[in-house]
């Protein structure tokens, strides 16, 4: 990469300069921009130019990605951040803060998932009544306390 006089990083960098970077393919960069999650420009040779602030957004992406934030989830709060300043060190805060939140809860879900799953190894009964997998809202809790099913068999007998 080219570096000017005394040594710093141009202000704006061709697509492959990104690329090396922030270590992220050419192709993916093009994939971001789609994506409305970065942007270029054209120069006089019609060839992209990416403001040098870009590579801090990439690398925010990256980090985003990898806590597995859907990549709609990451342009949605980056979309109000302007693409002509590096983000800050608030703006990472409140982005990191909601991402976190977002993980707290997949991590939730999937311990629960995964206790859940506990109790089927070696069941295999796979009921929509009982197995806590094929009845994940607990469809007979909302029915109330008590042996829901029972209840149910005798008004059957019965009736
Ligand atoms: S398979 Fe029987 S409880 Fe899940």
């Amino acid at each position: 990469m080219k570096k000017d006089s005394e040594g710093r990083m141009p202000l704006e960098l061709t697509v492959g300069e990104v690329a090396q970077r922030s270590g992220v393919a050419v192709s993916t960069l093009h994939f971001y921009e789609t994506k409305g999650l970065i942007r270029s420009w054209r120069n006089r040779g019609n060839q992209r130019r990416y403001p040098r602030v870009v590579l801090r957004r990439v690398a925010v992406i990256k980090v985003a990605q990898k806590t597995g934030i859907p990549l709609a989830d990451i342009a949605e709060a980056l979309s109000v951040l302007p693409h002509d300043r590096p983000l800050t060190a608030r703006d990472w805060q409140r982005l990191s803060q909601t991402w976190k939140r977002q993980l707290d809860a997949r991590i939730a879900s999937l311990t629960s998932l995964r206790d859940h799953l506990t109790g089927c190894i070696g069941c295999g009964c796979l009921s929509m009544e009982e197995c806590p997998l094929r009845n994940p809202q607990d469809m007979l809790g909302e029915k109330g306390a008590g042996p829901i099913l029972l209840e149910a068999e005798e008004q059957v007998d019965v009736g």
